[in-house]
């Protein structure tokens, strides 16, 4: 049991962190809000523990790009179901179609990955089960060249957290604190 909020603050960096960096973290693949009230699972891709800064991939056509454009107020869940510890990131997100950040992201992004901007964006209606890729690419891994027209539909999502409100399922007391970027933090009760 946390009884120190600096102690809180190391561990909401800690969690953000790792969901960040190991793929096999509870925590990896949060759920997103947008402010139309809509919720999906998102994989978190960086979490920069300076700048309190989220950062996610996007296809630039899907639904909640245009939802962010009009009103930029985000929460982002995270949960750990073993650990009983929820984190709500409330913050400000914006997308970046051809910034520095978004032209590194697509070139760490390897082949497959790149592959899932070659399609239809998301939400487009269908006659038939699809996956929105071309058939020429199903089952293939695209070459450099094939994936060019793939750019211009992918963009970085960044949150900047406003506020982490922790909590901390236990049996001898539960715990919640509210930790802000710039070293504010106070108890909440659970
Ligand atoms: C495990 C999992 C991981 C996902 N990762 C992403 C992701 O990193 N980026 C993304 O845009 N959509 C991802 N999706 C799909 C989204 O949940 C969502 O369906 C899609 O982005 C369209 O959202 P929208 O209609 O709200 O724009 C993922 C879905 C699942 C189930």
């Amino acid at each position: 049991m946390q009884d120190d909020l600096e102690e809180v603050r190391r561990d909401v960096i800690g969690r953000l962190s790792q969901a960040a960096n190991d793929r096999k973290s509870a925590m990896h693949t949060p759920v997103f809000a947008t402010a139309d009230a809509d919720t999906r699972i998102l994989v978190l891709r960086a979490f920069d523990d300076e700048q309190w800064t989220l950062r996610f991939h996007t296809d630039s056509r899907s639904p909640k790009v245009s939802v962010i454009e009009s009103d930029p107020a985000v929460s982002v869940l995270f949960y750990d179901r073993e650990e009983k510890v929820q984190i709500r990131c409330r913050g400000v997100a914006r997308i970046e179609r051809s910034s520095v950040a978004a032209d590194t992201a697509w070139q760490q992004s390897d082949n497959y990955a790149r592959r899932c901007y070659l399609g239809s964006g998301p939400s487009v209606l269908s006659d038939e089960p699809t996956s929105g890729l071309p058939e020429w690419i199903e089952g293939e891994k695209p070459t450099d060249e094939q994936l060019a027209p793939a750019r211009e539909n992918f963009a970085v999502l960044l949150v900047e957290i406003i506020e982490a409100d922790w909590y901390h399922l236990a049996h001898d007391g539960h715990r919640r604190a509210l930790v802000k970027p710039g070293g504010e933090a106070h108890w909440l009760t659970p």
